[in-house]
C-alpha cells in the first residue's frame, strides 16, 4: 500500500501529535528488526553502545540490560523522538545508564574511538550522504567495534513502490557495503532480516578496521 507523503515525512522527522502516534506504531513495526540487529552485535557487559536514529528509544532498555556495566546512548535529530525516548527510559536515564541526545549521523557528539557497538535500524534512507554518515560512525567506533545496519534496499520492489522517492532513498546493498568498506569497515555478514523472503530488510554487520 502506498504510504502518504505526510506519514513518510513524519518517519523522517516526527513532530506534533501525529508524530507521537507514528512513533508508537513504529516502535511495534520495527521491533523484530531491532532485536535482530541487537543479537548480531554480540554485546558484552561493559560495552558502550550507540543507537543512531533511535527514534522512540525502545531498543535502549534492552541494550542497557545486555550491557549492565556499560553505557547506552541514543541519538536522533527529532526533538519529539528524543523526548519520547527519554520518557520511555526515564529510570535508566536517571540512573545515568542511558542517555539520549539530539544529533544527526553526520555530527555525532562523541570523541573518536569511544563506542564499542552501534546499530542503525531503518534510518539511512534519510541521511544527506551515506558516505559521510558511515565515516562519522567509523570515527566514533573503537577499532574492532561493530556496527549493525538494517535497511530496505532498492531491490525491495514493494518498498520502492510504497514510499515517496524524495523522502525515502533506498540504496542498493552493494552501495551500502562499498560505502562501509570505504569508511574503514570489514563486512562480517549481509543477510535478509526476513528469511525466507530475500527481498525483506537487509541486515549488514561490519567491524571497524584496527
Ligand atoms: C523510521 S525511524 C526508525 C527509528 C528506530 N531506529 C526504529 O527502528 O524504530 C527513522 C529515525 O531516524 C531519524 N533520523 C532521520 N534523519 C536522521 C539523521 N540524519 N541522522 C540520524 N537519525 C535520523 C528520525 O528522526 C527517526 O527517528
Amino acid at each position: 500500500m502506498r504510504r502518504p507523503r505526510f506519514i513518510a515525512a513524519q518517519a523522517r522527522h516526527a513532530k506534533g501529535p501525529l508524530g507521537r502516534l507514528i512513533a508508537s506504531i513504529m516502535a511495534r513495526e520495527t521491533w523484530a528488526e531491532n532485536q535482530r540487529a541487537i543479537e548480531a552485535l554480540g554485546i558484552n557487559e561493559g560495552d558502550r553502545i550507540l543507537d543512531v536514529g533511535c527514534g522512540h528509544g525502545r531498543s535502549l532498555a534492552v541494550l542497557a540490560a545486555r550491557a549492565p556495566k556499560g553505557r547506552v546512548t541514543g541519538v536522533d535529530p527529532s526533538a519529539l523522538m528524543v523526548d519520547i525516548a527519554v520518557r520511555r527510559n526515564r529510570d535508566l536515564v536517571k540512573a545515568r545508564r542511558v542517555t539520549v541526545a539530539m544529533a544527526e549521523v553526520d555530527a555525532l557528539p562523541f570523541p573518536d574511538s569511544s563506542i564499542d557497538k552501534a546499530l542503525c535500524v531503518h534510518v539511512l534512507y534519510f541521511w544527506d550522504s551515506l558516505d559521510a554518515g558511515l565515516r562519522e560512525i567509523a570515527r566514533v567506533l573503537k577499532p574492532g567495534g561493530r556496527l549493525a545496519l538494517v535497511f530496505r534496499s532498492a531491490a525491495d520492489e514493494r518498498a520502492v513502490a510504497a514510499f515517496p522517492k524524495d523522502i525515502y532513498r533506498f540504496p542498493t546493498e552493494t552501495a551500502v557495503t562499498s560505502a562501509l568498506e570505504a569508511a574503514g569497515f570489514i563486512i562480517d555478514r549481509s543477510e535478509s532480516c526476513d528469511e525466507p523472503r530475500p527481498q525483506g530488510p537487509a541486515l549488514v554487520t561490519a567491524t571497524r578496521c584496527g
